[in-house]
């Protein structure tokens, strides 16, 4: 079984695209009652209609995750008008500790993917207070940013975004770190198929897709997480071995050590297979390095005893 905590939009979408792809049964975990019962009911009726075999219900209970292989979670809150981000930041890291006390208790054996943000520093709070081995505690972020940088490169080579292979590693937020050079279309780095200008404009658009979203619509992206967490689930249910771009937890790869950060990694039944190294220039290394030092800045303004048990 399959468990979402947090029945908020994206919740629902990871639900509704991992109940397309019939990975397992669904529990969502919310705590506003009603809320994933309502939405566990919708999405079992269009189930239904389709024909899936999928079984999606809902609960206020985090007892009824109990037997979860893979626990997805995407609770948490946006920024409120008049809140700091430190506000925000120690808001939804207890929320990430009081979850994480519940997967201990109730779905100890399980694989972890986090999409709260600031994801890399939930990522982190999670995995301190799991205490579990890192290849257990994912966070999801760098699919949507990947899936994004092929998506506004794609517009201007006139390729599919199925055949670019984008690489973004770093920080889920401003300081991400988009590497052209080492994206490519059929082995030939974007670099030799865009000018300079285009590609600072393919890196922009990247960087700001998410508040570009929020702007137009009012509230966050939540479908590509949904396509993404869905994508990442079925490669660890089905112990596929894809490589995804991942927030975790590193410990010496790419000279970091004690940070969360996104990078490219093998997704298996057991989590992170596999931390792949990304063959980075100098200058490359050291963007790197400053993206992971905006990590850390959050982590150092988390209150301490959330990241113990
Ligand atoms: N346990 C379970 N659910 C919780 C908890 C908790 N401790 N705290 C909050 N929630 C629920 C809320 O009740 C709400 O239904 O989390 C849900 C969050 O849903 P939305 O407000 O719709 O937020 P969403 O857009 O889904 O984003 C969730 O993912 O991408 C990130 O930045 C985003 O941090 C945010 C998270």
């Amino acid at each position: 079984m399959i468990t979402i905590v947090g029945a908020g939009r994206v919740g629902v979408a990871a639900a509704l695209f991992m109940m397309l792809r019939e990975l397992d049964d669904i529990l969502l975990i919310d705590i506003i009652e009603g809320k994933p019962q309502g939405e566990a009911l919708d999405l079992a009726h269009a189930a239904a209609i389709l024909g899936l075999s999928v079984d999606v219900r809902g609960s206020n209970d985090y007892r009824d995750m109990a037997g979860s292989d893979l626990v997805v979670v995407t609770a948490g809150f946006p920024r409120k008008p008049g809140m700091t981000r430190e506000e925000l930041l120690a808001k939804n890291a207890g929320i990430i500790a009081g979850i994480a006390d519940n997967i201990l208790e109730y779905a100890p054996n399980s694989v972890v993917m986090l999409t709260t943000n600031p994801v890399d520093a939930m990522t982190y709070v999670m995995y301190k207070r799991l205490g579990w081995e890192r290849r257990r505690v994912i966070g999801f972020s760098g699919v949507l940013d990947a899936g994004r940088l092929a998506y506004y490169a794609s517009r201007k080579l006139g390729v599919s975004p199925a055949s670019i292979t984008p690489v973004v590693i770093g920080m889920h937020g401003e300081a991400m770190l988009p590497v052209p050079r080492l994206s490519s279309v059929a082995g030939i780095p974007l670099t030799s198929l865009l000018t300079e200008e285009e590609l600072r404009e393919v890196a922009e658009e990247t960087v700001k897709a998410g508040a570009a979203i929020t702007q137009l619509r009012g509230y966050s992206s939540s479908y590509g997480p949904g396509a993404g967490l869905a994508l990442m689930a079925e490669s660890v249910k089905k112990n596929q071995r894809r490589a995804f771009t991942a927030s975790v937890y590193l410990d010496g790869e790419y000279g970091e050590r004690d940070v969360v950060a996104e990078v490219p990694v093998v997704l298996g039944g057991g989590g992170v297979e596999r931390i792949l190294e990304l063959p980075l220039t100098e200058e490359e290394r050291r963007a790197f390095h400053e993206s992971c030092s905006a990590v850390r800045d959050l982590v150092k303004r988390l209150p301490r005893e959330l990241l113990e048990r």
